[in-house]
């Protein structure tokens, strides 16, 4: 990807800046070269390099961590006036009120999704969607009478706004009708039940109100509002909602996205925004998070088969004991910790050392090695270093290859920033045996795992399959590794891992170049900073989550994860989003609404590649 190329252009083709550090620091080079062949190791020669460069009032470093993390001026559409007024209204007290009125509404129209739920047309819990599309079509009458409507699978919603010119590809926002459940058991510890829409003046609370009505309704009110203004988009614009999400999207996304494919082919979109990831107040800056990357997915059901017989004469271990052993194994080592370069978190890192005035000073040192192509050459010199054997142990066993310094160093601020970096696993689910009289005949678990970035799913299945395989040598059972057995098919005596529908590779990662000046992101940037102001550092972010989106891939490069609302009194982060008391500020809805006004006409109006 561009944004992360950059920094490592090679060493005669730097920018002038970097030119001039390196005459600066010549006789550094000497003299220490000089010991260095004498006395000490690469290592010692670059760490004093990086201290030199990194010491100083104005740190040198800057200018490289601020080419991988470039920053498009605020964008804002030209002027118009129907449109400049129509956009003036939104910011009103009588918008605002009309707004909470009908995300409220959004919000008291129950659409559950549910892990287990039947045939759309047998299954009377889909029938919701039914109302769902009922009060859109009451509260929206323009998009329903002027744009083409289509229900896609009976409940997947697909509007389109042509654009007068055809050879421009459509501009596609998504979002999803259904909620997750409200378990029955919860309801009590609500502040406002969930259902209610309540509104406080402040906040407008209840399932759905920020994962993601909120986003849909903001881009109903957008092309409300555009089309009361009378905006004539050179550039098609389409909403596509579908009403699985929070089950993968196999009915709702799946068919939206398919039929979108047949109509406008690969790379046949523009640009899509889905909800995602949204601001964050890290090192002392307000960061805007776009997601351009998302993890894989992958469950891997495992079972054990043993012969069954009375408890009285058992064997010395059962099928649930061997499992047990296998578990353990599993847990006994953890996925390493790395960054690779088109992973996100590379840019957010540069972004933090371009513009964040709390950034580790550490991570700083490690990220400028990094980028001036110290990182790879240190690691050849270095495995008979003492100093290196404690990342080693960090690392062990998962997986073969050098420690990522740069990566070890990051995932010390904790779990959440680790797990960007870095395959997960978590043992989540079990059962087996029937009766304390009866030597249970099978055991399974299911492990649950998010796949890094720069990585595949051939890295977990090879590495279950290995460990798999020392357990069923041991115990004399035949393996059947990731071979198309089915569930409840497995023959005896065996252990076999499989796999379920859920299975993703990780996402292709979007291009982020802000300095690219014709790239969507360059937009989307550029309108979030007019919205919020230049003080806003855009970053590319990385989701360890899946949305909508993961149906979309072959329909454009250019997909970002995003929820643009922000309400700088709130503070960033998301209204507790699949538990008790979600809600949204209603500033933050606003803003969205703003966001996506400017955005749709900043796109309309853009010269793209
Ligand atoms: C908006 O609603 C508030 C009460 O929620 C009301 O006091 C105010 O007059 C309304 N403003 C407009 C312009 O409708
Ligand atoms: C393993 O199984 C094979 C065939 O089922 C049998 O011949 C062999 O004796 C077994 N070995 C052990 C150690 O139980
Ligand atoms: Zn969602």
């Amino acid at each position: 990807m561009k944004a992360v190329a950059a920094p490592r252009a090679p060493q005669g083709a730097a920018d002038g800046s970097r030119a001039s550090h390196r005459r600066q620091i010549k006789p550094w080079i000497l003299a220490l070269t000089v010991s260095a062949l004498l006395f000490v190791n690469w290592g010692f020669l670059e760490d004093n390099l990086l201290q030199h460069l990194l010491s100083g009032p104005s740190s040198h470093g800057d200018a490289a961590f601020r080419s991988g993390c470039a920053q498009p001026d605020p964008l804002v559409p030209s002027r118009h006036p129907s449109l400049d007024q129509a956009y003036e209204r939104i910011a009103g007290a009588s918008f605002r009120n009309a707004t909470v009125r009908r995300l409220s509404g959004a919000v008291q129209v129950k659409t559950e999704s549910f892990d287990d739920l039947g045939a759309i047309g047998e299954d009377p819990r889909w029938d919701v969607f039914y109302n769902f599309h009922r009060y859109l079509q009451e509260t929206f009458p323009r998009i329903h009478q002027q744009l083409q409507v289509e229900k896609v699978n009976t409940h997947g919603l697909l509007y389109t706004w042509p654009g007068s010119d055809a050879s421009l590809k459509p501009t596609l926002l998504l979002a999803h009708q259904d909620t997750v459940p409200v378990p029955p058991e919860t309801v009590d510890s609500w502040t406002y039940p969930p259902w209610s829409g309540a509104y406080d003046g402040k906040y407008i609370w209840g399932r759905g109100a920020s994962d993601c009505k909120n986003q849909l309704i903001a881009a109903m009110e957008t092309l409300e509002l555009l089309l009361e203004a009378k905006f004539q988009p050179r550039r098609t614009v389409i909403l596509s909602f579908g009403f699985d999400e929070e089950c993968s999207g196999l009915r709702g996304a799946a068919s939206l996205a398919a039929v979108l494919h047949r109509r406008y082919g690969d790379d046949g979109i523009a640009v899509i925004v889905d909800e995602g990831s949204s601001f964050e107040q890290t090192w002392g800056t307000l960061f805007a998070k776009p997601g351009t990357a998302e993890k894989g997915y992958l469950d891997v059901p495992i079972t054990v088969r043993m012969p069954g017989g009375h408890s009285s004469v058992p064997s010395d271990h059962t099928s649930i004991g061997v499992l047990s052993e296998l578990i353990t194994k599993i847990e006994s080592s953890r996925y390493p910790t790395r960054l690779a370069e088109l992973n996100p978190y590379f840019t957010q890192l540069q972004c933090g050392a371009a513009y964040s005035p709390d950034f580790p000073s550490a991570l700083k040192k490690l990220l400028l090695g990094r980028l001036q192509g110290w990182g790879g050459r240190r690691h050849h010199h270095h495995h008979h270093h003492h100093h290196h054997r404690r990342h080693e142990d960090e690392d062990k066993g998962a997986c073969v290859g050098k420690p990522d310094r740069l990566a070890l160093e990051a995932a010390k601020q904790g779990p959440a920033i680790r797990y960007l970096m870095q395959t997960s696993q978590a043992v989540d689910v079990i059962s087996g045996g029937v009766k304390v009289n009866a030597l249970p005949e099978r055991a399974t678990v299911v492990v649950n795992h998010r796949i890094n970035v720069g990585e595949t799913s051939r890295v977990v299945k090879d590495r279950l399959a290995a460990l798999a395989a020392e357990v069923a040598a041991r115990h004399n059972l035949t393996l059947h590794a990731f071979d198309g057995t089915k569930a409840g098919e497995e023959p005896p005596e065996s252990i076999t891992l499989g796999t379920n529908e859920h299975e993703l590779e990780v996402a292709p990662v979007t291009p982020a170049d802000g300095s690219d000046a014709k790239s969507p992101y360059a937009v989307l940037a550029g309108t979030t900073r007019a919205l919020y102001g230049d003080e806003v550092v855009v970053t590319p972010g990385i989701m360890t989550g899946n949305t909508d989106t993961r149906h979309y891939w072959r329909l454009t490069k250019h997909i970002f994860r995003f929820s643009p609302g922000y309400d700088p009194e709130d503070g960033p982060g998301l209204g507790a989003i699949h538990t008790v008391d979600e809600r949204v500020s209603v500033l933050n809805h606003v803003n969205m609404v703003r966001w996506f006004v400017t955005f749709v006409r900043n796109m309309d109006e853009a010269d793209l590649d």
